[in-house]
């Protein structure tokens, strides 16, 4: 029976090290990982880390299945094997197999974890310093204490919104798959976003203006998603391209749209603002992401808007662009299929 014969059908990297601690065969997988001409050499040449150059010796000495971790900086990234070697008849048998998904996802919900926390405790820290206050030294002082509620309420406001926020985003995040069936009129949604978000353009001194938002532009969706999707794209432009003084959102349909090849209808959100620095944009769906981190806690904001708006873009297989320049003011395009 050959050996290489079996070794070459098994997917993950293997190379079988005999007795006589040299390397009698590996498959293409390892070639792939460890580079070629291994046959016939001695493994410590080929693997120089010593805790797999340990558990290979083991399994070779004790005759008995030995594990442990490979790191390889593998095409610009750090991969993690998990690697295996159990004694057979020939010798040891060496498996690696790719744990890096692994590691990177459990790092993605560590630092989300993190971030979370973060988020909440900054409110939250500010909440019980005024309790303590209001308990204390401002017990008697009405003036104060009008005062603290109102910087209470506002910090509750905005742990409630953090709380909003991270629910939406998982929601949109399980549904993300599921393509939305409803008919919805995006002119119609857009009107509705402009005239409840009015008052805030107002606060800020912006005027908001649309372009073909009397057209009807029907496209297969969920209708309160894509109300979240402008919602927070014009309340971005308000709030931090507020200083160019006018906001535009201008609707459009188009039969064939080159980027989707198909029916669409593409919404531009352009403000006149400070725009965004190149090296921020593609990070802005990242959640949590702020260009001016302070400033946008200042205006409530949790950093989740984007990564929000980008899931929704997603699940109606639509696109979004950002393009921006610094000191010109930022356009926020989103293309979504009309059929
Ligand atoms: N039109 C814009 N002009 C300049 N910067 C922008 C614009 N839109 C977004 N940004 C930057 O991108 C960051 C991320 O936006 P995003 O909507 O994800 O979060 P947010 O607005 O801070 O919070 P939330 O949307 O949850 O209230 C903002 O904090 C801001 O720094
Ligand atoms: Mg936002």
């Amino acid at each position: 029976m050959d050996v290489s014969e079996f070794i070459e059908a098994v997917p993950l990297p293997v190379i079988l090290v005999r007795d006589d601690e040299r390397i009698a065969a590996t498959n293409r997988a390892a070639k792939v990982l460890l580079g070629p001409g291994m046959e016939g050499r001695h493994y410590v040449t080929i693997l120089r880390q010593p805790l797999v150059l340990d558990c290979i010796e083991a399994a070779l000495r004790l005759r008995e299945a030995s594990e442990t971790q490979y790191t390889n900086a593998f095409s610009g990234r750090d991969a993690i094997y998990h690697v295996r070697a159990v004694p057979v008849a020939e010798g040891v048998l060496v498996t690696f197999e790719d744990r890096t998904a692994m590691h990177e996802a459990g790092q993605m919900r560590r630092d989300f974890v993190a971030n979370v926390s973060h988020e909440l405790r900054t409110p939250l820290t500010a909440l019980m310093g005024f309790i303590e206050t209001l308990r204390g030294p401002a017990r008697e002082d009405a003036e104060a204490r009008d005062r603290f509620l109102g910087i209470m309420e506002r910090e509750a406001g905005r742990m409630n919104r953090l709380v909003s926020d991270l629910l939406s985003l998982s929601q949109v995040e399980s549904e993300e798959r599921m393509r939305p069936t409803d008919r919805v009129d995006v002119s119609a949604q857009v009107r509705s976003v402009i005239s409840s978000l009015k008052p805030l353009a107002e606060q800020f001194g912006v005027s908001l203006t649309t372009e073909g938002a009397e057209m009807e532009t029907i496209i297969p969706g969920d209708a309160d998603q894509i109300a979240q999707v402008f919602t927070n794209l014009i309340e971005n432009a308000i709030k931090y391209g507020g200083t160019g003084g006018e906001v535009t959102v201008c609707i459009t349909r188009h039969e064939s749209e080159p980027t989707l090849r198909g029916p669409a209808v593409r919404v531009d959100v352009a403000d006149h603002g400070e725009g965004i620095s190149a090296r921020h944009i593609p990070r802005l769906t990242e959640r949590f992401y702020r260009v001016d981190g302070h400033r946008s806690r200042e205006m409530g904001g949790t950093g989740l808007g984007l990564a929000i708006v980008k899931h929704i873009v997603n699940r109606h297989r639509g696109r979004m662009r950002i393009e921006s320049h610094k000191g010109q003011g930022s356009l926020f395009s989103v293309i979504l299929p009309a059929s």
